[in-house]
Parts: structure tokens; C-alpha cells; sequence
């Protein structure tokens, strides 16, 4: 009977993983999105069966929000004397995905470094000092292959800058909280995930895949998960991605 916390729910990825994981009516999730005055229609939609997912307020940007969520998180877990399984950092944001290196913004670049690499360090050193993180916790980012340095040596990357140093900062974070972690929680598994090019807003419609597909191949991996597999950086095709 696991919990499951996940980020960015109302929409994409985030969304998808709600899907999944609400059909087993034993899961118990934790269904962070922005803003609870957005269009909630799909994520309610999914949850509606299951007793056991609590939509709650999370803007991963902000120290508030964060506060206030892990709150909510603490009272719903205590009830059920439980913590958290698995820690599904899925809400992002690509800003400006044009912009090259050379005509950044730095507005941009700082809101793509609050949301998609202190959102989840935040998140994650606030859950655990809540007590609310299991031994054996598992931890998914959501990073991208644009956060590869080799693949954007190898592909000449010329778009998605911001985005890119944002989700490179994200793999760092990932390898320090892999480090961190442990001396907490022993049995702790950081796995850095790269969704593919899914087809969400942000992925645009041209994108090559369905995000039930690839929400299926990243449930196979973190559910499979060892702890050799600490800090470890996959594709949602099972592949390791390089550095
Ligand atoms: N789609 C792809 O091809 C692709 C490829 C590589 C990596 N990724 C990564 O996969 C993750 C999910 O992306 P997606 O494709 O599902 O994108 P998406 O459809 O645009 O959804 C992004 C989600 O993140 C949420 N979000 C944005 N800012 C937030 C904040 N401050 N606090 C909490 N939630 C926030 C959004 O909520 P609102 O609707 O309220 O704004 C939305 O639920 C991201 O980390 C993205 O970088 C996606």
C-alpha cells in the first residue's frame, strides 16, 4: 500500500502518472498542482475513484506553498501512519525555448532554475525534515535530454538554453541529493528520468510520444529500482542516458 507524491499533476506528465497509479485503488497519492484555481476537470476526472488521492496546492517555486504542502502531507500521513514511497518530481517548465545562449533572458533563466532545480531540491529537504520520507524512499526528477551535456555536444543544441542549464543544474542536484540522502535515509534511490519527447504542451504536438507510454516505461524503471541504481540517469526506455 505505497504513497506516492507527484508534482505538476493537473496536465501532462504529471497527469499521466496520476492515471496510472490511480487505478490501484491501494496506492495512496499525494497530488501536487500549482494552483487549485486552475482547471482541475482531468486530474479530477482521474482521482475520482480513488479515495485515496488528495489533491493538494504545490507551487514547487515557492517556500510558502512548499510549507503549507508539507503540512497537509504530514496531517493526511499521520492519520494513516505512513510515509512516503515514492517522490515523483515531475512539474516543470521550457520558457523561451527559441533563446540560444546568446540572447538569454535572465528573468527566464531565473524562473526555469526556481521551478525545475530548487522546486524539487526545496521540496524534497522539506519533506525529509518533516519525517515524511520512508528509509527506502524513491526519488524520480524529471530531467530531460536537453540537460545532457554529451547529447548536447553530440546534437549541436542551439535552442532551449534556459531550459537546458536548468535541467543540467537538476542532474547536479540529483548526484549531491543522491550523496545527501543517504546519510538519512539508507535505503533511499535517486533516479534521474528523461520522459522522451512527449507530446504535452510543452512537449507540442509533434512530439513522437504518447505520454501513457512513456509514464509506463519510467513506473517500470522506478518500481525496479536497486540501490546500485543511486543517482543513476535513465531514458523512459530503460536506456542509461550520458552525462
Ligand atoms: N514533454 C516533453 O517532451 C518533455 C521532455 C523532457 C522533459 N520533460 C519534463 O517533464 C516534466 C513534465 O513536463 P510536461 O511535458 O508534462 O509539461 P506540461 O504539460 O507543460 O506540464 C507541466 C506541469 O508542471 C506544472 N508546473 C509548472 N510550474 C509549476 C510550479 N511552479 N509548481 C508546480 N507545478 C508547476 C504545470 O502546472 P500548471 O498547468 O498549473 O502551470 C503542469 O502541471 C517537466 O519537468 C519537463 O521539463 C518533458
Amino acid at each position: 500500500m505505497p504513497v506516492y507524491c507527484i508534482t505538476g499533476s493537473n496536465r501532462g506528465i504529471g497527469l499521466e502518472f496520476v492515471r496510472q497509479l490511480a487505478q490501484n485503488p491501494d496506492n495512496t497519492l499525494l497530488v501536487g498542482v500549482r494552483s487549485l484555481s486552475s482547471d482541475l476537470n482531468d486530474l479530477e476526472a482521474v482521482t475520482s475513484k480513488n479515495p485515496s488521492a488528495h489533491i493538494l496546492e504545490l507551487d514547487v517555486s515557492s517556500e510558502d506553498s512548499i510549507k503549507a504542502f508539507v503540512k497537509f502531507a504530514e496531517d493526511i500521513l499521520q492519520a494513516k501512519n505512513k510515509k512516503i514511497d515514492y517522490l515523483l518530481n515531475s512539474a516543470g517548465v521550457n520558457i523561451a525555448s527559441t533563446h540560444n545562449s546568446l540572447n538569454l533572458v535572465s528573468e527566464n533563466v531565473h524562473a526555469q532554475i526556481a521551478i525545475n532545480v530548487l522546486g524539487p531540491a526545496q521540496l524534497t529537504a522539506s519533506l525529509l525534515k518533516a519525517g515524511l520520507l520512508s528509509n527506502d524512499v524513491r526519488v524520480l526528477n524529471m530531467t530531460s535530454g536537453l540537460g545532457s551535456a554529451q547529447l548536447s555536444i553530440d546534437n549541436k543544441s542551439n535552442q532551449c538554453a534556459g531550459y537546458s542549464i536548468s535541467k543540467a543544474g537538476l542532474n547536479m542536484l540529483s548526484i549531491h541529493q543522491a550523496h545527501d540522502l543517504r546519510a538519512h535515509l539508507p535505503g533511499v534511490v535517486v533516479g534521474l528520468m528523461d520522459p522522451g519527447w512527449v507530446k504535452t504542451r510543452l512537449g507540442g504536438s509533434e512530439a513522437l510520444v504518447e505520454p501513457k507510454h512513456s509514464v509506463e516505461g519510467m513506473l517500470s524503471i522506478l518500481h525496479g529500482l536497486k540501490d546500485e541504481d543511486n543517482g543513476s540517469f535513465f531514458h523512459y526506455d530503460g536506456k542509461r542516458v550520458p552525462w
